[in-house]
């Protein structure tokens, strides 16, 4: 039975290979971090409020003029053509289905222009990766701009990317290669292989000048190998030269990054860890969050990402002060289980959760959740 998001990473574990499902799952080296992030949600304790009289509860907030329906967003999720071919396409219909932003990966497998079906163009954000070459990002740039795309994501946690030790152990790494062992794991999956076998090996198509995919390897190594280890607060300037609307960095933790970040002229700022996916040694997102919130004192919003697969999740975030929530698994385990249906099963779930743990906690507007909701910290045994 699917009742929630864990019994949707159940059957997406079931559904995948198991080289498919490490890669999604998994984290960089022991894992510290990205178990972190959902251990210390779980520390957070809400105080409820009584007989609020709440009959009418409203899930939405507002960013960059914009209303979502529900204070969360669809994170950028690179190759996520291995978990279903368009998978991309699917995430942002559903997003758009449920008027929420999706943000779609640098590394991702669908063209930005073949985007447009999800017809809020506004919700639809750009995940940016700055490889060595810049000629990409300023060609990216540019046509997200023509695709009238609402806002651009800078990710800053990776100068370099994370050892990801269960992929080493699986031998799947970019550019691809078939081991013996690989080829088992894929016939283990037979739904998942005919379905890879129809829709073609996903391609980094959006590295590709004029978006014809081309060498598929060439690109996965562009992108593993290269990127710009040059980057630094001044390059924000470069960005701002070739992208005028929203600009949000993802990644930040530390305090002194995201006061810096205000003073570039940053719109808003994504506290992130990755999804324990980088530096496993980093604290968790909700743990950085209060330092990040303070040193903000309001100016722009906060966002956040890193082990959110319930409601209240999305609640304690709120009560700590950030403005919403981005979804980095749980959306695309429901991919991988039931594809385009279960994006849209899993993001109704969240949806009906916080609705219920709004309503239990005694709030009406999304607004009104506060660090007042936090259960001190010195009443925990
Ligand atoms: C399989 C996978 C691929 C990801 N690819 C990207 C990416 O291309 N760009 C990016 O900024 N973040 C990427 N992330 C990180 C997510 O955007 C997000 O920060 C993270 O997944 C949040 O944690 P959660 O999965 O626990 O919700 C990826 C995460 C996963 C699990």
């Amino acid at each position: 039975m699917l009742i929630n998001t864990s019994d949707y990473e159940k059957k997406a574990n079931c559904a995948l290979p198991r080289f498919v499902f490490d890669y999604l799952r998994g984290g960089a080296e022991d894992e510290q971090t990205l178990r972190l992030n959902i251990q210390d949600l779980a520390k957070v304790r809400l105080m409820p409020n009584c007989l609020a009289g709440n009959a009418h509860i409203d899930l939405s907030v507002e960013l960059f003029g914009e209303r979502w329906s529900a204070p969360f967003a669809v994170a950028p999720i690179g190759l996520c053509g291995l978990v279903r071919p368009r998978g991309d396409a699917m995430l942002a219909r559903a997003a758009a289905r449920a008027r929420i932003p999706h943000i779609l990966s640098t590394a991702s497998n669908t063209l930005i222009e073949d985007l447009h079906e999800a017809d809020a163009p506004a919700l639809q954000w750009l995940q940016l990766y700055v490889l060595s070459d810049r000629l990409f990002a300023e060609r990216l740039l540019k046509r997200a701009k023509a695709a009238r795309f609402g806002a651009l994501v800078l990710t800053v946690d990776v100068p370099v990317s994370g050892a990801r030790e269960r992929d080493a152990r699986n031998a799947f790494r970019l550019p691809f290669r078939v081991t013996p062992s690989l080829a088992l794991d894929v016939l283990r999956r037979p739904g998942w292989l005919s379905r890879l076998a129809r829709g073609g090996s996903p391609q980094f198509v959006n590295l590709v000048p004029e978006g014809k995919a081309g060498d598929a390897q060439a690109q996965a190594a562009l992108l593993a190998r290269e990127m710009d280890r040059t980057l630094d607060w001044s390059s924000l300037q470069w960005v701002r030269k070739h992208w005028d609307g929203p600009l949000l960095l993802k990644g930040i933790l530390h305090p002194k990054d995201a006061q810096r970040a205000l003073s570039q002229g940053v719109d808003a700022i994504v506290v992130s860890n990755h999804g324990g996916r980088q530096f496993d040694g980093a604290p968790s997102s909700i743990s950085a969050l209060p330092g990040v919130i303070d040193a903000v004192e309001g100016r722009k919003p906060v966002l956040v990402d890193g082990g959110f697969r319930r409601g209240t999740d999305v609640l304690k975030a709120l009560a700590l002060g950030a403005h919403g929530v981005l979804l980095g698994r749980a959306p695309v385990y429901g991919l991988a289980a039931d594809g385009e249906q279960g994006v849209d099963a899993v993001l109704a779930m969240l949806r009906q959760e916080l609705e219920r743990a709004a309503a239990l906690l005694g709030v009406t507007a999304m607004g009104d959740v506060g660090r007042n909701h936090l259960a001190p910290a010195e009443w925990l045994p």
